[in-house]
């Protein structure tokens, strides 16, 4: 008896602080989601000046996106993604990727040639993910033409100063393994995430997902370790390139 009431204590003392953890990091999501534009105090980051391209960048919500603009990811995405999506059991959707690509919550970094013509961006959001904050990197698409400049990697350090500076543990992102540019992710020092799914007799999976975790946050504010999300199986929502399975 005594010892079955002491275990239902500890049980909602562990209920009670997952709580208190969970309402923290929504506060801090939220925080991050309530900025302007978290680009502006970062000047230097705002122009890149490199191996013969130069262009502007800037951090904009969707809603603060002209048609034209998102009219434009969608188009480079469905070009550089439609077929990789259909060699796997994500297969495509115009309309689901639409859906994402729109969603009130998606932050887009977008990089401007010296005319003015978008030539690349990420759609990336802070969030929660597997009950810690996060900024979730939904998609990275540059034009063809301007890849192997240094711009793509100039653009994830971008994202990793901004998701670092608004105490964002990691930044996360879910790459399939039929894209030859995953290994873009992995040169720039993503590694596997515990979250992803490992391929099993009964399952295998046509994505892998890689984080970069804010190693002075894990050092100074670790999470209690049974509040380390599971590892395994979960079925993410988000997803960089992300399907529909
Ligand atoms: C993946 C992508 C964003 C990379 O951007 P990029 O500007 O071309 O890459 P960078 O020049 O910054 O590359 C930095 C380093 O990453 C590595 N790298 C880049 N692209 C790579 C690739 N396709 N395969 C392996 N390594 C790659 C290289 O080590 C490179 O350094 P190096 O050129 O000095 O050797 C870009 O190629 C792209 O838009 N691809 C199509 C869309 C896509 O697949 N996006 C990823 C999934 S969401």
């Amino acid at each position: 008896m005594g010892r079955k009431s002491t275990k239902g204590k500890e049980k909602r003392l562990a209920r009670k602080e997952e709580q208190l953890r969970l309402s923290a990091s929504k506060t801090v999501v939220d925080k991050a989601n309530s900025l302007k534009d978290p680009l502006e105090p970062f000047v230097a980051f705002q122009k890149y000046n490199n191996n013969g391209l130069q262009c502007d960048l800037y951090i904009k919500k969707v809603s603060e996106l002209d048609t034209s603009t998102t009219d434009w990811a969608f188009g480079l995405t469905k070009k550089n993604m439609q077929h990789k999506y259909e060699n796997c059991s994500w297969g495509w959707s115009d309309g689901k990727k639409r859906e994402e690509l729109l969603d009130d919550t998606a932050w887009y970094l977008v990089a401007l040639s010296h005319d003015g013509h978008p030539i690349g961006f990420s759609h990336f959001r802070f969030d929660i993910d597997e009950g810690i904050e996060v900024l979730y990197c939904y998609e990275l698409q540059l034009e063809n033409v301007i890849h192997r400049r240094g711009l793509g990697k100039f653009m994830m350090q971008i994202l990793e100063l901004i998701a670092f500076t608004n105490n964002m543990r990691k930044v996360v992102l879910t790459v399939l393994k039929n894209n030859s540019h995953s290994n873009f992710f992995k040169a720039i020092n993503y590694r596997l995430d515990e979250s992803s799914p490992m391929d099993d007799e009964d399952d295998v999976f046509p994505y892998e997902i890689l984080s970069k975790i804010n190693k002075k946050l894990a050092l100074t504010n670790p999470l209690p370790v049974h509040d380390k999300p599971h590892h395994g199986h979960s079925h993410h929502q988000h997803q960089c390139c992300p399907g529909h399975h």
